[in-house]
């Protein structure tokens, strides 16, 4: 049995298999429609959520499957004081296959020590979220038809932003990427990525503050939030909420093929008016994320089609 915490947990020639099928589906999904009949899926969280939990439910009723869970600490017995170990013995009797996202780094790991069915990681605290890594990976593949050979932008909050942290250690076992990090100094991304996974592994990167100096040489450019709930003070938050703004005007600045993604919930670091422009891909990256998820869950099922 297989669990999924981080995006290592696949090697490239795995992904590259996971990704095929999630391509094969997005072609032809009436072939899986019966593939998971009969299964059940529990969705764990702890922490809001409206892309990631439904877009793993909505991938396992297109599946066939049926889903069951909840959203919120305080609608499960967690407000109780129960442990994530107890929750999950007793999810594992009532379903199949769980994903599970905790305001706490490492809670899914915990889960898989005990759960005799497998854990997706959908999220824990700053750190990892492999799922939203499957998603951006299949829309880059799908939209530039590579993962190689790209110059990357990860634009907002690097330091607490747990699908950058992932992305980047996929993206890293693929030649040629080179990054530009763009951020406040205040929200670069953590010595932990940059050390033992940027310069360990010899990856080309620049840290930049400024978006409109760098936005010209970017194949691709990846939005996000400023992480509100991992600060300690509010007046922090505020002060660095509105620093980065993609608008019309910066957008004129960039290359005619750069894609601009985001995991979403979008605030206000990317304005409407953006959604308009062909290289804004952060809603067909969604439907990309069904695909993907319906992929994943077919492999740690193990089903055939
Ligand atoms: C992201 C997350 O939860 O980390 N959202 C998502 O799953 N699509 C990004 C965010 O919340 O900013």
């Amino acid at each position: 049995m297989r669990h999924v915490i981080s995006p290592l947990d696949f090697s490239v020639e795995e992904l590259d298999k996971l990704l095929d099928l999630a391509a094969g589906i997005e072609k032809n999904p009436a072939k899986y429609a019966h593939a998971c009949d009969g299964k059940v899926l529990a969705t764990l969280f702890y922490e809001p959520s409206t892309r990631t939990r439904l877009s793993f439910e909505s991938a396992m009723i297109h599946l066939g499957g049926q889903v069951l869970g909840f959203s919120s600490a305080a609608s499960s017995s967690a407000a109780k004081g129960e442990s994530v170990s107890d929750t999950i013995r007793m999810i594992s009797c009532y379903a199949d296959i769980c994903a599970m996202r905790h305001p706490k780094e490492g809670a899914p790991t915990v889960a898989t020590a005990v759960s005799s069915i497998p854990v997706i990681n959908a999220g824990d605290g700053g750190h990892q979220h492999p799922t939203q890594t499957l998603t951006d990976l299949m829309t880059i593949r799908s939209l530039k038809g590579r993962l190689d050979h790209l110059t990357i932008g990860l634009c907002g909050d690097l330091k607490f932003g747990r699908t950058v942290h992932s992305l980047i250690n996929a993206l890293v076992r693929y030649s040629g990427i080179s990054f530009v990090l763009i951020s406040p100094e205040e929200l670069r991304i953590p010595d932990y990525i940059r050390e033992d996974v940027l310069d360990a592994k010899g990856v080309s990167y620049q840290e930049v503050e400024r978006l409109e100096d760098v936005i010209g040489g970017l194949d691709l450019l990846y939005m996000t939030r400023v992480q509100r709930e991992r600060f300690f003070n509010e007046e922090d938050y505020v002060r660095l909420k509105d620093f980065y703004i993609l608008d019309k005007k910066k957008m004129s600045l960039a290359g005619k093929d750069m894609l601009v993604l985001h995991p979403l919930p979008r605030v206000n670091e990317i304005s409407v008016e953006v959604d308009s422009d062909p290289r804004a891909a952060y809603f067909k990256q969604v439907q990309y994320g069904v695909y993907v998820r319906m992929a994943l869950i077919l492999t740690l099922l193990e089903v055939e089609v």
